[in-house]
């Protein structure tokens, strides 16, 4: 039945829209995001389609995982056209709760995510932010029980973290992980992309093109460590401030030195301006 989407606001809303699902024991599927929608999180919103009878979107943007120099404030909002893009894919419910609903006065509760959230990578750089992600999908986790969360492999660290905190708090939830979406030109579809100038956006793509350039002469055996010092070098000379171009194990996110080490992934970040772009690949 087409036009069904109810938004909701508060837990005991969302609890209410839920239960006709429980009661006929359908899958629910969850999609959490921060919203201004792209076609990466409409593949997540598809996926989660295939495999439940409910699907709960969240758009939410998420103060904890923010720290306070970065982009919390200005970070692209368009709920309007959002809910029009979930109601053309059929999406269920709208979890799109307050700051206040999410963390009322007094909300004293923080997890601290180790393992695969303390490698060197994007902790590194945003050292509040896996504390943050981890917090937030717990609680939309409790909130929505759902059967299965749909998370895109283009925050890889991030798969891995909520992957293991699922695991680690035995939620009854399967973590699944969807293939990133990109434009034609290869760069990976992010909401962040909205801040590229036409300068940097011409740029941008350079940064898929040396991860698959990188996985390539792996696979022909060429040297990790040699692979990866060239690979920093056409990044720098791109015109990107390189954050982090690694190798690492694609389950624990270890470093290895070669892929007799395990399935290899290669992850990246650099900074184009004031735009931080990630991306990664396997190997
Ligand atoms: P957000 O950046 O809105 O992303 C929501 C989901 O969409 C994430 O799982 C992300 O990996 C996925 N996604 C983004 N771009 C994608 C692309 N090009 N291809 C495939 N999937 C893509 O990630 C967050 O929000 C937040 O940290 C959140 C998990 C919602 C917690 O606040």
């Amino acid at each position: 039945m087409a036009n069904r989407l109810k938004i909701v606001r508060t837990v005991p809303s969302l609890r209410r829209a839920l239960e006709p699902y429980r009661r006929g024991r359908g899958r629910v599927a969850l999609v959490p995001t921060m919203g201004a929608l792209h076609r990466g999180h409409m593949a997540l919103v598809r996926e989660a389609r295939r495999r439940a009878k409910c699907v709960v979107v969240s758009v939410f943007v998420n103060p904890t995982q923010f720290a306070p120099h970065e982009d919390f404030t200005s970070y692209p909002r368009s709920f309007a056209t959002d809910l029009k893009v979930l109601r053309e894919a059929q999406v269920d419910v709208v979890w799109a709760p307050s700051v206040e609903a999410m963390y009322p006065n007094g909300f004293a509760t923080r997890l601290v995510p180790e393992g695969p959230a303390k490698v060197g990578l994007e902790d590194e750089f945003r050292p509040h932010f896996f504390g943050g992600v981890a917090t937030v999908v717990a609680k939309l986790f409790t909130q929505v029980s759902p059967d299965f969360a749909l998370f895109g492999q283009k925050d890889y660290q991030q798969l891995r973290v909520v992957t293991q905190m699922a695991k680690d708090l035995d939620l009854p939830v399967k973590v699944i992980g969807v293939p990133t979406v990109r434009e034609s030109d290869g760069l990976a579809l992010s909401s962040r992309n909205a801040y590229l100038s036409a300068g940097e956006r011409a740029v941008a793509p350079m940064l898929y093109r040396v991860l698959k350039g990188c996985a390539v002469r792996i696979k022909n055996g060429e040297k990790l460590d040699h692979v990866l010092n060239v690979g920093r070098i056409e990044i720098d000379v791109a015109g990107f401030v390189l954050d982090y171009l690694e190798a690492r194990h694609a389950v624990t996110l270890a470093p290895v030195s070669s892929p007799k080490d395990g399935p290899i992934r290669l992850l990246v970040a650099a900074r184009l301006g004031k735009t931080r772009l990630i991306d990664n690949v396997a190997v």
